[in-house]
C-alpha cells in the first residue's frame, strides 16, 4: 500500500492547525512551508519535524489515539463505519474523520450518491470506500461490514446515522403498517443490525458507536409518530448496548436539532434560510453539519473515555426554550 503520511498524515496535524488560527496566531505561513516541503521532496521525517511543535493543537482537537503520533501510516489509522454516508449529515462526518486522519467505510442506499459522495471525497480516495447497502437488510449489513474488513482489516468505530430523514408520516389514522415499519426499519432496526455485525470487529479494538437520534425523540410535531419512535428507540437502544458492551465498547448518542445540510447534497445546494430561522434558536443560527462531525470525533476519540450510555442533544439550545402561545 502506498504511503501516504507526507500527504493526508500532513494534513491531520495541519486541518487542526488551520482551525486554531483563532488564537490570534497565523498559521498560514506554517501551511504554505509545508506544502513547500513535500513539493520540493524533503523527506517525511524532515517535514515531520518541522511540525512537531503543532503537535499540542492536534491534541486540543481529539485526533483518535494518535496524541504522539499525529502522521501515522494509512494502514495504522483507525477506520470508522459511517452509515448514510454518501450525503447529508453523513457525508460531513465521513470528511470529518478523513480529516483527522481516519479511514472510512460509507455504506449507504443510494449508489449515485455514494459515487458522488466519493468524488467528493477524491483526495482521500486511498482511505476511503464506498458500499450500497440498504442498512435495514442483514444481508446488506454482514456484506458490507465484511468490505470494510477486507479492505481495512479492522474496524474501530461505528457511526450509524442512516434514516429516513422525513418525519412526517401523516395522521396516525392513516399510517400503513409498512410505512410505519419502513421508518422503524431503517432508522432502528438499521442500527441494532450494524451493531450486531459490526460489534465482533470492535471489540478487540476496544472501539466505539455513535448513533444518531435526533431531538424528536423527546419533542414532537403532529403526524410524526413512526420517526419519533424510532428514534426514541435509538436512545434506548443506545444505553442498553453500553451496559452490554462494555468495558470493551463504548456506546453514546447525538440527536441532532435542526441541521443544515444544503451544502452537502449533490450537487451542493444553497441554503434557503430565514432570519428568522437562526435567530430563533438561542445561539442565533441553525446547525450545521460540522457541529454533528465535531461532536462524533469527540465521542470516538480517548477523550470520552468515561462516557457510555448517554445521548447528547447538539440543538444549538432550541429544545430548551419554553414556547407558550400568547
Ligand atoms: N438534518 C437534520 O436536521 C436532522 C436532525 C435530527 C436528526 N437527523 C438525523 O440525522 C441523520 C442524517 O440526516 P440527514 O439530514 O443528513 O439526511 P439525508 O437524507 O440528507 O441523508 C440520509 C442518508 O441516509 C441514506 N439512507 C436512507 N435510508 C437508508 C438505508 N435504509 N440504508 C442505508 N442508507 C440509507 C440516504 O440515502 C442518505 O444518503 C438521519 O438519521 C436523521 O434522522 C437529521
Amino acid at each position: 500500500m502506498r504511503d501516504i503520511s507526507s500527504t493526508i498524515g500532513n494534513s491531520v496535524v495541519l486541518s487542526n492547525v488551520t482551525s486554531w488560527r483563532g488564537l490570534g496566531i497565523n498559521f498560514y505561513l506554517s501551511w504554505y512551508q509545508a506544502q513547500k516541503l513535500f513539493l520540493s521532496g524533503t523527506p517525511t521525517s524532515t517535514v515531520q519535524t518541522f511540525l512537531q511543535p503543532f503537535d499540542w493543537l492536534s491534541k486540543l482537537s481529539g485526533v483518535y489515539r494518535s496524541e504522539n503520533k499525529p502522521m501515522v501510516q494509512l494502514e495504522q489509522r483507525p477506520v470508522a463505519l459511517v452509515t448514510g454516508g454518501a450525503q447529508g449529515i453523513g457525508l460531513g462526518i465521513a470528511e470529518h474523520l478523513l480529516t483527522i486522519g481516519w479511514r472510512v467505510a460509507i455504506a449507504d442506499l443510494n449508489e449515485a450518491t455514494g459515487h458522488a459522495a466519493q468524488e467528493k471525497l477524491a483526495k482521500f480516495q486511498d482511505a476511503l470506500i464506498f458500499v450500497r447497502c440498504d442498512v435495514s437488510q442483514e444481508s446488506e449489513v454482514a456484506h458490507y461490514v465484511q468490505a470494510a474488513m477486507e479492505q481495512f482489516g479492522q474496524v474501530h468505530s461505528l457511526i450509524n446515522n442512516a434514516g429516513i430523514a422525513n418525519p412526517y408520516s401523516g395522521p396516525v389514522e392513516e399510517l400503513s403498517l409498512a410505512d410505519w415499519n419502513r421508518w422503524i426499519g431503517t432508522n432502528l432496526t438499521g442500527c441494532f443490525l450494524m451493531a450486531k455485525h459490526a460489534v465482533p470487529h470492535l471489540r478487540p479494538t476496544r472501539g466505539a458507536i455513535v448513533n444518531i437520534s435526533s431531538v424528536r425523540a423527546f419533542q414532537s410535531e403532529p403526524h410524526s409518530e413512526a420517526y419519533g419512535a424510532s428514534k426514541g428507540g435509538v436512545v434506548g437502544l443506545t444505553h442498553a448496548l453500553a451496559v452490554s458492551l462494555g468495558p470493551a465498547i463504548r456506546v453514546n448518542c447525538i440527536s441532532p436539532g435542526w441541521i443544515d445540510t444544503s451544502a452537502y447534497k449533490h450537487p451542493p445546494q444553497q441554503t434557503n434560510l430565514n432570519p428568522i430561522d437562526h435567530e430563533q434558536h438561542p445561539v442565533g443560527r441553525v446547525g450545521k453539519v460540522q457541529d454533528i462531525a465535531e461532536m462524533v470525533a469527540f465521542l470516538l476519540s480517548d477523550r470520552a473515555g468515561f462516557i457510555t450510555g448517554q445521548t447528547f442533544t447538539v440543538d444549538g439550545g432550541m429544545s430548551r426554550r419554553m414556547i407558550y402561545e400568547e
